[in-house]
């Protein structure tokens, strides 16, 4: 690994855009099949794996939605975080914010408890033991309508306490930011920071919506930004973060390959771009991987890199003085690589 790469990796991070239901390797899947004694739709680990092969995001979010029916109980639930805190851990990350869809399991007749309950009981346990500090991003499903939405927000009413904020994900094209105007007015006025998946398939026009109708406080993906001049102009005064996820981009077609990504682009435009991995189990990397694939197929700088880390900590939610704490642990770790 080269040197820049090194820093990257021991760089102290945060992650902002994480589909908990997308850390779920193989191996943990067909584990889980076998404690509730569910038959895969796959002989085993390895023809499962050899299934990631996308063509786009619906090809992507079919297999997705189908390997999250082994999924069923609390402790599954544990189960995943735990496992991804584990590689979290091992990034350096020390602050991460993780989506849930709670309609993909509350279809199947899962408890809103039981999916909270786990995911929340394993990142309390990283809290403590390797202080890794946290919020929980509860996300409605765009394929479904503005009334599931809102009958998914009602149920959620009891949990509102541990629930950090709301996003937007699944199928982009076809269903626009205004689709969820109103149920997202009811989020922040309920006092809940909204983000939404805009500019991943999506025009630019669909992040354009996501800022002045959902008024959200980060774009998730936010790529296809770059085919407007005005709006890069825009998300560089206004300072709005972007989440972007390299690896998934190119698995998912959006770039042909990673050496095309606009990722330098915009962070020499001005953008407050952060690095995430967005489903790590099915795009081939976690935190550090897409890291190190950026270094090497974009030669990305010393200073992008360090920019990167100190932009990931600046957008999160966290509070002031642990926001400051980190980004002193950057220049703490950056002060050492240098020493070395
Ligand atoms: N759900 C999980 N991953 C997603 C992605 N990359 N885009 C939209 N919805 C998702
Ligand atoms: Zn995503």
């Amino acid at each position: 690994m080269n040197r820049i790469a090194t820093l990257a990796c021991m760089l102290p991070k945060a992650e902002l855009h994480l589909h908990i239901e997308g850390t779920l390797e193989p191996e943990l899947a067909f584990r889980l099949a076998e404690r509730h004694g569910v038959a895969m739709p796959w002989p085993d680990v390895e023809a499962l794996r050899a299934a990631y092969d996308f063509s786009d995001l619906q090809s992507f979010l079919d297999l997705y939605y189908a390997g999250a029916n082994v999924l069923r109980t609390e402790e599954d639930f544990y189960d995943l975080t735990h496992a991804y805190l584990v590689h979290a851990h091992a990034d350096n990350l020390r602050h991460v914010e993780i989506f849930f869809d709670p309609q993909t399991h509350t279809e199947r007749g899962v408890a809103f408890e039981d999916v909270l309950g786990g995911i929340r009981r394993a990142l309390l346990e990283a809290e403590r033991e390797w202080g890794i500090s946290f919020k929980v991003i509860m996300s409605f499903l765009r394929h479904l309508s503005e009334a599931d939405a809102l009958a998914t927000l009602d149920e959620a009413r009891p949990y509102l306490h541990r629930i950090d904020g709301v996003g937007l994900d699944s199928s982009e094209m076809g269903h626009p930011p205004s689709k969820f105007a109103r149920v997202f007015a009811e989020c922040r006025e309920l006092g809940l920071p909204v983000v939404a998946h805009a500019g991943e398939e999506g025009p630019p026009e669909y992040i354009e919506e996501a800022l002045d109708l959902l008024r959200v406080k980060r774009i998730d993906h936010g790529v296809r930004a770059l085919e407007s001049d005005a709006l890069m102009d825009r998300l560089a005064a206004e300072q709005i973060p972007l989440t972007v996820c390299p690896l998934s981009n190119v698995k998912l077609k959006v770039y042909d390959d990673l050496s095309a990504h606009g990722l330098r682009k915009m962070l020499a435009h001005g953008v407050k771009v952060t690095i995430n991995s967005d489903d790590p189990a099915y795009f081939g990397g976690y935190v550090n991987d897409n890291f190190v694939a950026c270094v090497e197929a974009l030669a990305l700088t010393e200073e992008e890199v360090i920019k990167l880390a100190r932009n990931s900590i600046e957008a999160s939610w966290l509070e002031a003085a642990r926001r400051d704490a980190l980004l002193a642990e950057v220049d703490a770790t950056v002060a050492q690589w240098r020493a070395r």
